[in-house]
């Protein structure tokens, strides 16, 4: 091994979670003297940190492993390590082995922690290692973090989900409910504060029901009420809300902490009563437009993002009839559309009356275009209001301008100096550009 190239490249499929890991794994890289690099080419070691949520994001990683064969032939020093959520799936690790013998590091997402001592392991003995663990351990605090932004981070409360939705494999490869420790979350954004971070997204897979089997009694809503006692942090959001655990308490805590953006993502994943009971999410559409009411009563101007799924079993015209008029009922201010797809081991996927991928793909296109036009139509009514933005950096597509969101979610472009990044600034919008929004300061 060649210790001269200490540089590492990471590439992460998937939800926050895996980007918070994958933060996790680059921390301890770096902790140990590697640097990021770009370039799979002119790394020594390359991570995959792989998501099976959806069929096509496996395809992804197995394209993405064929084409690392050439690079370990020219290079046989180059370490290759694959984790992640699809690794934890029953098999997978064997299947990738079977198919790509030159992997050499494979573990799950329950020991990300462990991966210093597997790469040490791989240097030092030039072995093969495989370890997956079947069962969760407690929460490993400490662990070093690289965040990608300055200004704003994620912060994970809890780990794991009890829900067993039908059509979700999150359950078999994130393992169990388990929540931090309050202090461990106000300790990690205190220390957020001191490097100069604004923002705090708060994640779990479902947030709500934060604090089961702690010591302390302590509910999401007391949790956030804490958090929002941090001096020095700005905003703090979270996600992901699950319809049936989000309570009054928590709409309360958003209406009187200052700090809590008005912005919640209350994934519906179906329109239709029938589908959501088939889908095991414990709500029905009634339940759900109600709580979107008392949401939007209680707190104006709050930003409604969702996640659905079309084409699961059983689905009808008219069950997706009933999720598009939600969504126009809702007017979500942004949607996550996804195409059912089989995950082994699951119910819905022994479940019958699977739907044909042509009906899939029909009603996908009519669910985008109906989420786009109800979102450009609500950017519209934001021309001449004014928004408060936290300044994340240059804009993405125009380096001249800033970009950053507003409180309710809102991306927003607008011209200003560098030197307000990480500030909080006032700006009037000008124009929406159908996703996105344009605007100058006008403080
Ligand atoms: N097929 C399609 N979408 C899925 N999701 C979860 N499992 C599946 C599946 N099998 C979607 C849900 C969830 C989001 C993260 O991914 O909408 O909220
Ligand atoms: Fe999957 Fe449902 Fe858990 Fe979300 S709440 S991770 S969709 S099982």
């Amino acid at each position: 091994m060649n210790n001269k190239n200490l540089k590492y490249y990471i590439e992460t499929w998937g939800c926050q979670m895996n980007e918070e890991d994958s933060e996790k794994l680059s921390g301890m890289l770096k902790r140990i003297g590697y640097e990021l690099t770009d370039s799979r080419e002119s790394a020594s070691i390359i991570i995959f940190n792989t998501c099976c949520v959806r069929e096509n994001a496996e395809n992804k990683v197995f394209g993405n492993l064929g084409q690392l064969k050439k690079l370990k032939e020219k290079n046989p020093d180059l370490i290759i390590a694959i984790c992640g959520c699809m690794m934890q799936q029953k098999g997978m690790a064997d299947k990738v082995l079977n198919m790509f013998p030159f992997v050499d590091i494979i573990f799950g997402t329950h020991n990300a922690y462990k991966f210093p001592e597997y790469l040490n392991r791989v240097i030092q003995d030039g072995v093969q290692v495989k370890e997956i663990l079947n069962k969760e351990e407690g929460i490993v605090e400490g662990i070093p973090v690289d965040r990608k932004s300055d200004t704003k981070a994620y912060v994970t409360i809890m780990y794991g989900c009890n829900n067993f939705c039908t059509y979700c494999i999150v359950p078999y490869v994130r393992g169990r409910e388990r929540s931090r420790k309050p202090e461990d979350i106000e300790k990690e954004v205190k220390d957020l504060v001191a490097e100069g971070y604004k923002e705090v997204t708060l994640l779990g897979q479902n947030v709500n029901s934060y604090g089961k089997g702690l010591e302390e009694e302590l509910s999401f809503a007391d949790l956030l009420r804490r958090l929002n006692e941090i001096e020095g942090i700005e905003r703090i959001r979270f996600m992901t809300s699950h319809p049936k655990d989000l309570n009054m308490d928590v709409i309360k805590a958003i209406k009187e902490c200052d700090k809590l953006c008005e912005q919640i993502h209350l994934p519906v994943q179906s329109g239709s009563t029938k589908i959501l009971k088939d889908m095991n999410r414990h709500y029905d559409r009634e339940y759900y437009i109600n709580l979107i009411k008392d949401i939007k009563r209680e707190i104006p101007n709050v930003g409604i993002t969702t996640d659905i799924i079309i084409g699961f079993p059983g689905e009808t015209e008219e069950d997706f009839k009933d999720t598009l008029e939600l969504v126009k009922e809702v007017e979500y201010d942004s949607a996550f559309t996804f195409i059912y797809s089989r995950r082994q081991y699951t119910p819905a996927d022994r479940m019958e009356n699977q739907i044909e991928d042509e009906i899939k793909h029909r009603r996908f296109n009519e669910l985008v275009e109906t989420v786009n036009s109800i979102v450009k139509e609500k950017n519209k009514t934001l021309e001449g209001k004014k928004l408060e933005i936290l300044v994340e950096g240059p804009s993405k597509n125009d380096d001249s301008k800033l970009t950053g969101r507003s409180r309710s979610g809102k991306l927003v472009n607008f011209p200003g100096d560098k030197s307000l990044v990480g500030k909080l600034v006032d700006v009037k919008i000008i124009k929406s550009k159908g996703f996105s929004l344009e605007g100058e300061i006008v403080k």
